[in-house]
This record gives structure tokens, sequence and C-alpha cells, in this order.
């Protein structure tokens, strides 16, 4: 699939799996808008996506836990006239800890960015995607939000779970009208990820199988968006996991779930 001269929006993209898809989007001949909050990263690539594809950037440094930020982006597009007709929302992080470690302006700057920066980004450009009878959204969600939750990273599992309900519910409220609409599942991912929430040391224990580049979980996810996948897992291992959670009585998968984070929490002290 070529993107020529389609708009690009994608957030989180001055790392990892956000930097990944703006370098395939742009590699399909999509313009690539850029948010996050480091621009000296996002001015790099873009110059980089530019010289590479001889695509149009656009830069839009912003801080996606700010309740105002959603909002700001779309009246700056607005403005000067540059649709969106693919949305990745993509920034996250991991915030470690049991759920009283962490005080309430740290959870509630979470779930700010990690649930309701992707439900207003959506409800921002999803009536133009429909105007131009086209549009291609991939919530980037994690295993995490299809498995039973987990004791430490509480809101993670949660706000990722909802992502994966959020993009049901769009694919089926948009089937027939030109958009698409996809929950990216991916499991463990090389990005800079762990490095920020200082887990390195601990996943990096676990076995190599579990890991995927960003390169397959980004090439993937764009087919399956394509192909209207409204949940998309990929790579062998996750989707035996992912399988397994489905399978599994709920009470024998929570179980499971619950023993395998206590043996890393024991791991980590
Ligand atoms: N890596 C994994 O194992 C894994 C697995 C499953 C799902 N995921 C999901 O994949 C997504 C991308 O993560 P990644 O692995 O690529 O991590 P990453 O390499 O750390 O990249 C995270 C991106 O999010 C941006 N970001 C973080 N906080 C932000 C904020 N407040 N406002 C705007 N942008 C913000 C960062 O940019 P700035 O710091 O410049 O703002 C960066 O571009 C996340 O939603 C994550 O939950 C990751």
């Amino acid at each position: 699939m070529k993107y020529n001269g389609k708009w690009a929006l994608i957030t989180g993209a001055s790392a990892g799996i956000g930097a990944t898809f703006a370098r395939s989007y742009a590699a399909r001949g999509a313009n690539i808008i850029l948010v996050a909050r480091r621009e000296d990263r996002l001015k790099d690539l873009a110059g980089e996506l530019e010289k590479a594809h001889g695509v149009k950037t656009r830069i839009l440094a912003a801080d996606l836990s700010e309740p105002s930020a959603p909002q700001m982006i779309f009246d700056a597009l607005s403005a000067e006239g540059t649709p969106v007709d693919i949305l990745v929302n993509n920034a996250g992080f991991g915030m470690p800890g049991a759920y009283t470690e962490n005080d309430w302006a740290q959870h509630r700057a979470f779930l700010e960015l990690m649930v309701t920066s992707y439900a207003q980004m959506t409800r921002h450009f999803l009536p133009g995607m429909l105007e131009r009878d086209f549009g291609r959204i991939i919530q980037v969600a994690s295993l995490a939000g299809l498995v039973p939750g987990s004791a430490g990273h509480t809101l993670y599992g949660p706000s990722k779970a909802f992502l994966v309900s959020f993009a049901q519910s769009i694919a089926a409220e948009c089937d027939g009208m030109g958009v698409h609409s996809t929950a990216l599942c991916p499991g463990f991912t090389y990005s800079e990820f762990h490095d920020v929430n200082n887990t390195r040391g601990l996943v990096s224990q676990l076995p190599k199988y579990m890991f995927m580049e960003a390169e397959p979980v980004v090439e993937g996810a764009i087919e399956a968006v394509e192909n209207k996948r409204a949940v998309y897992v990929p790579g062998a291992w996750n989707k035996f996991a992912a399988w397994l959670a489905r399978t599994l009585p709920r009470s024998v998968a929570e179980r499971m779930v619950k023993n395998q984070s206590a043996r890393f929490r024991k791991k980590q002290s």
C-alpha cells in the first residue's frame, strides 16, 4: 500500500515504536506529523525522513499528559489546513510500583496520556477521516491489555485493555465508511521503554524469544489496519500468550499472572 499525499500523525514519535511507525509510513510515501516532547529528536527524524523519502513533515512538540495538548494539536493543524488521514496513538510509558507507591497526581497524568489523549485525539481527527472516506487509526495497546491485570504497573494493563475495546468500538462504528481501526498489542519490544522506567536490568533477564524488534511489530500493524483487523498481536510468542489468556479459565489465567509477577518482584528485590 502506498500513501502518497496522505498525512500520518504519530504520537510518541521521538523514540522506539513511534519513530519506527514514522519511518515505515514515510517509506510508503506518507507525509508525517511528529508529536512528542523532545523537539530536538523530532527535528532530527523529520530531516531524516524528508531526505530519505522526499516526504513533507510537520513537528508538534507537546506533552500529551497535559489536558490541553490534543486540542492544541488539532487547532494548529486545522488552522493550516493539514488533514490527518492516518492516526497512530502511541505515546506512552510504564510506571512501576504498587498502586499506593505512586501519588494521585502521577496516576492522573498517566491516565491523561495513556487513555484520555488517545480517546481525544481520535475524537478530533475521526470526523475529517469520515468526510474524506479514508482513515487509518492505530491505538498502540499491549499484550498487557489482553491478559489479567498484574501486581505493580497497576494502571498499565487497564489502560491498554481500554484501548483494545476502544479500537473494536471504533472499527464497528466506522465499518464500511473507509475508516479502519486497529489495536496493536505488542509484547516486549526493543525500544527505550524499559530504560525510561528503569526496568531494563530486570527485563533483560527474560528469555530473548519473548522480545521483538520494533520493525516487524510496526510492519505487521500497518498491514493489520489495512486488512481491518480490530486487534493485532505481533509475533508467535505473543500470539501464544494471547491465545492462552483467551482460552484458559479466567481463574487459572489470573493465578498464572499472579505467580509470574510474584516471581518477577522477588527477582527485583
Ligand atoms: N516496548 C515495549 O515492550 C512495549 C510493549 C507493549 C506496548 N508498548 C507501548 O508502545 C508505546 C510506545 O512505547 P515504546 O516502547 O516505543 O517506548 P519509548 O521508546 O520509550 O517511546 C515512548 C514515546 O512516547 C513519548 N512520550 C512519553 N510520554 C509522553 C508525553 N507525556 N507526551 C508526549 N509524548 C510522550 C516519548 O517521547 P518524549 O519523551 O520525547 O515525549 C517517546 O517518543 C507505548 O504506548 C507503550 O505502552 C511498548
